[in-house]
């Protein structure tokens, strides 16, 4: 029988990479709803569309359609896996997820991916909002100073321009925004496991899930 893990928790938490590893080693699909606020912000934004909740906004949402493929997310067709991951796009998205149509219109799309099998779902609400009957849910978080740190040398390794400062002025400011809008707000789901991988390695992070995952779901994961 299929299920769904998610994997909640604020921006560079090391969510991403702790969740594609989980999904890989159970041979499951990995679903990154930070990737859909993503494109619907870069495209509401290049659309002139202001962030928010008025007619304007819920026309130009019908009108946006988005495709979820194994590695790439495309909006009315057009690819922009590599466009969404900015500090601009980074921005735009904490601003625009925050408005109660866009959570709306992204809802549905989000559930549907249950139908096509099991998930490792990531995101901020996955646990509460998304799934809320989820088989097994984690909190995944950090200092502010130690994700700071991961984007830092993320972007360093990729050969980007980077300032540590500037990063973490802008997780700290991230947080606030994603814990304090009025819908779906950053909060630890019911039930979830809280990981603070401050001090943890990912592949420490990563044991440490999948042991819990196999404590859960023995039957499932043999
Ligand atoms: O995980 P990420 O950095 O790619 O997410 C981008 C933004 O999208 C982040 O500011 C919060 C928002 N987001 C959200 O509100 N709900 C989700 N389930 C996933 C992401």
């Amino acid at each position: 029988m299929s299920y769904v893990i998610t994997i909640d928790g604020p921006a560079g938490a090391g969510k991403s990479s702790v969740a594609k590893d989980i999904a890989a080693r159970l041979g499951i699909k990995y679903l990154d709803t930070g990737a859909i606020y993503r494109a619907i912000a870069l495209i509401l934004h290049e659309s002139e569309v202001e962030p928010v909740d008025d007619d304007i906004m819920r026309e130009a949402l019908e009108k946006i359609t988005i495709l979820l493929e194994d590695k790439a997310v495309l909006v009315n067709g057009f690819d922009v896996t590599g466009e969404i991951r900015t500090p601009e796009v980074d921005a735009l998205a904490s601003i625009y997820s925050a408005v109660p149509s866009v959570r709306k219109a992204l809802l549905g799309l989000q559930k549907e991916q249950e139908k096509h099998g099991s998930i490792v779902a990531e995101g901020r609400d996955v646990g509460s909002v998304v799934f809320p009957n989820a088989r097994a849910k984690f909190f995944l978080t950090a200092s502010p100073e130690a994700r700071a740190e991961r984007r830092y040398r993320e972007r360093i390794a990729k050969g980007k321009e980077a300032d540590y400062d500037t990063i973490l002025k802008s997780i700290i400011e991230r947080d606030k925004n994603d814990s304090n809008r009025d819908v779906a707000p950053l909060t630890v789901p019911e039930n979830a496991v809280y990981v603070d991988t401050s001090d943890m390695t990912e592949d420490e992070a990563v044991d440490f899930i999948l042991a819990k995952i196999k404590e859960v779901l023995p039957d499932e994961t043999e």
